[in-house]
């Protein structure tokens, strides 16, 4: 009996997270890192789902790193990063593409049906969501950067009471060109800005942004995160990561946050919960009250 009650207490005290949440549209970027076995992916999906039922609009963007470049070594193309963006030549660029939107983002959507939640997956070469540009191809190669996102087409899924799950990919400039690869975080933020969502959630595969004794970091403001990047505390997948939190905090969206993809329901206990988990990253202003 003292069981069940504590069940009841935990929804009661959810109330007013619920209240706060409800129609507001929240951007989650899925890390491939988080996707590590088939329990990660499908308690995923129920969290999201539970979002859904409780009237929270949620926007995916998967990523899919480890995936990558397992395909890529078995094909034998190499991988090389540069600031935790993926050199992408034109072969790669095809199996980035496969990976994403033929495997990722179906399985994805698969996970969603089975539990009767209406998915649409997509990426942004669809209805031409993301208008996209060379990062550097000379350093980069089809690797791109968001210039536009159009949200017609996805204000219209969300309006309809569908989910979007969205593949980083885009569209080049001219008919050979095989489409550019778009660093999923940046991604989650550029929608998150065009969408003027509430806030933005990685999943990723560490407790949040470590520092340099690697303890958990709970609040940063952009200020701080650009000291913790330039002093090479912040490396790797984390660095495009953090890029994508400050653009998000500069430009209008209230909060970010990261948290570690591989605990069971953390999009929950961040979201439900009084204290949260992982990092946050706020504005000065917030951080000061
Ligand atoms: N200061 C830091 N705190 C935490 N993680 C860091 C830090 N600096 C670098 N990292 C690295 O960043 C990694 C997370 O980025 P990564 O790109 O690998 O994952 P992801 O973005 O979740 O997945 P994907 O790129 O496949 O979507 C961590 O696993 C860690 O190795
Ligand atoms: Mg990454």
């Amino acid at each position: 009996m003292l069981g069940k009650i504590k069940i009841a207490n935990i929804l009661v005290d959810s109330i007013p997270y619920i209240k706060k949440f409800r129609d507001s549209i929240i951007v989650i970027k899925y890390g491939g890192s988080a996707q590590q076995n088939i329990e990660l992916k499908e308690n995923f999906a129920k969290d999201i789902i539970l979002l859904y039922m409780l009237g929270i609009k949620p926007v995916i963007i998967h990523g899919g790193g480890s995936k990558i470049s397992s395909m890529l070594e078995t094909l034998n193309i190499e991988s090389k990063f540069i600031n935790g963006i993926r050199v992408t030549s034109k072969e790669a660029m095809k199996v980035v593409e496969m990976v994403l939107s033929g495997d990722i983002n179906r399985e994805l959507v698969f996970f969603f049906s089975h539990y009767g939640i209406k998915a649409v997956g997509i990426s942004g070469k669809d209805a031409s969501m993301f208008e996209a540009k060379p990062k550097d191809f000379d350093a980069f190669g089809y690797v791109g950067e968001i210039t536009k996102v159009n949200i017609d087409v996805l204000m219209k899924l969300l309006n309809d009471g569908f989910v979007p799950i969205i593949s980083p990919i885009a569209f080049g400039d001219n008919i050979n060109h095989p489409g550019f690869n778009i660093n999923a975080d940046s991604v989650a933020c550029e929608i998150a800005k065009a969408i003027n969502a509430n806030k933005v959630i990685f999943l990723t595969d560490t407790k949040g942004i470590l520092d340099e004794k690697g303890e958990l970091i709970a609040t940063l403001t952009p200020k701080n995160a650009k000291k913790y990047k330039d002093s090479s505390v912040i490396t790797g997948g984390m660095i495009p990561k953090i890029d994508a939190c400050i653009s998000c905090i500069e430009n209008g969206v209230k909060k970010v946050h990261i948290i570690d993809g591989r605990i069971p329901h953390s999009i929950l206990l961040e979201l439900f919960t009084s204290n949260g988990i992982g990092t946050q990253i706020i504005n000065e202003q917030q951080s000061k009250s």
